[in-house]
């Protein structure tokens, strides 16, 4: 059961008087969405959607009704988006925009560079002769094609992995390997030049338990952060996937110091990728959902605190599609329940606890408010 404080029982109750007295019969006001919520403080929610969308016209409502941006779970990655080096496929990506526009939703970009969903021609036609020209071509054709329509891009993915001991604890990705370092500041002015207007974002899963592996990654990402803005190199924010595991260390005071160095850059943050694998949590779906839904609680009421933070995500919307359900199955073979929404679009527990948190939080600023506007 989500406790309300009073205040929150108290306006909860009034606007169930408003219901029964409205013209003096009972009409139920619909409960405002998770868009309408996040609006409310100039947030922006949203979550990443999957070819299956198109066959399934409910859940194609439930997102337009509860999201203010959607971002393609795979369509502009680089395996879907490239058949082949000189043929692209943006059917997916084109589909997307054409739907955040029609309901009024930004689009963000995912992803332009990452050591995952590489073609399997890539490893075979990519060398350190030509890397840099697919780099360039890539994002010129790619961003270019979007220039204007989009709210961001992820730029460059999951690029820290401090077990490949790198002392500035760079991955030891493909680009790495065969650009060096130079390779993000290339994918951030390339991405810029093709496209001016979009936000361009640093996007980095497990930035946020309480431990010394993840507090090595955050000392090495604000060392990157401060290079790259001291070369003016343009990059606009953090993305946070945010993909939070039932048995894993919570955020705690290095992640807070960590937002607040990141906020004190004047960079924006995002919690782009947001989810809550249930998989140690018991069996009873009252009691797991409860559970996932103090994660949500107790995340975002840490990263919403930030005033610098623009939108939430989560990776899906509801229990019928997620990643986990194939990468993080449960070991009872249960349906995993990660999400805002069950399987039959009905919210739970986390959905109440995301509105619970965009209650309390602050207002955003003026500027996120005016990055955030959404066309009429
Ligand atoms: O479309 C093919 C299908 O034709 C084929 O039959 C099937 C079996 O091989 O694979 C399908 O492609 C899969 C694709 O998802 C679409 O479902 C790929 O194998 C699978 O690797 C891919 O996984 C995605 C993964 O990124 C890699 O791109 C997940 O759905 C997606 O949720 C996950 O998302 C990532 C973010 O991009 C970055 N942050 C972490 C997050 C979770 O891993």
């Amino acid at each position: 059961m989500v406790q309300l404080d009073r205040r929150q029982f108290i306006s909860t109750a009034a606007m169930g008087l408003a219901a029964l007295t409205l013209n003096g019969a009972s009409h139920a006001l619909t409960p405002p969405s998770l868009r309408e919520a996040a609006a409310g403080k100039g947030l922006l929610f949203g979550t990443a959607l999957r070819a299956a969308l198109w066959q399934d016209k409910p859940y194609q409502t439930l997102v337009a009704e509860q999201c203010s941006l959607v971002v393609p779970e795979g369509a502009l990655k680089w395996d879907t988006l490239r058949p082949a080096p000189d043929r692209f496929d943006f059917s997916g990506g084109d589909a997307y925009l054409k739907f955040a526009k029609e309901n009024h939703m930004k689009y963000r970009g995912h992803t332009l560079v990452w050591h995952e969903a590489l073609p399997s021609w890539f490893a075979s036609t990519v060398n350190s002769g030509n890397a840099k020209k697919f780099m360039l071509d890539h994002i010129s054709k790619v961003v270019g094609r979007y220039a204007g329509q989009m709210y961001s891009w992820d730029v460059v993915n999951e690029i820290m992995e401090p077990h490949d001991r790198r002392p500035d604890g760079l991955r030891k990705t493909p680009w790495l390997e065969m650009l060096g370092p130079e390779y993000i500041e290339i994918a951030f002015r390339a991405a810029h030049e093709a496209d001016p207007k979009a936000l361009l974002f640093y996007n980095e899963d497990q930035l946020h338990p309480e431990t010394p592996q993840a507090e090595m990654m955050r000392q090495k990402a604000l060392l990157l952060f401060k290079d790259l803005l001291k070369r003016n190199v343009p990059i606009h924010g953090l993305g946070l996937e945010s993909h939070i595991f039932s048995n894993g260390p919570m955020a705690g005071e290095g992640f807070q110091r960590f937002l607040h160095e990141i906020s004190d850059m004047g960079l924006l943050i995002t919690v782009s990728e947001m989810d809550v694998c249930d998989q140690t949590f018991p069996a009873d779906v009252m009691e797991r959902d409860q559970l996932v839904a103090k994660k949500y609680h107790d995340y975002l009421s840490v990263v919403l605190q930030f005033p610098t933070v623009a939108a939430v995500s989560t990776w899906g919307l509801s229990d019928r599609y997620t990643w986990l359900s194939m990468h993080n199955p449960r070991k009872d073979g249960l349906p995993v329940r990660p999400l805002p929404f069950d399987s039959d679009l009905h919210p739970k527990k986390a959905s109440e606890a995301i509105h619970q948190v965009l209650s309390e939080v602050p207002a955003r600023s003026n500027r996120i408010h005016a990055i955030n506007r959404l066309s009429a």
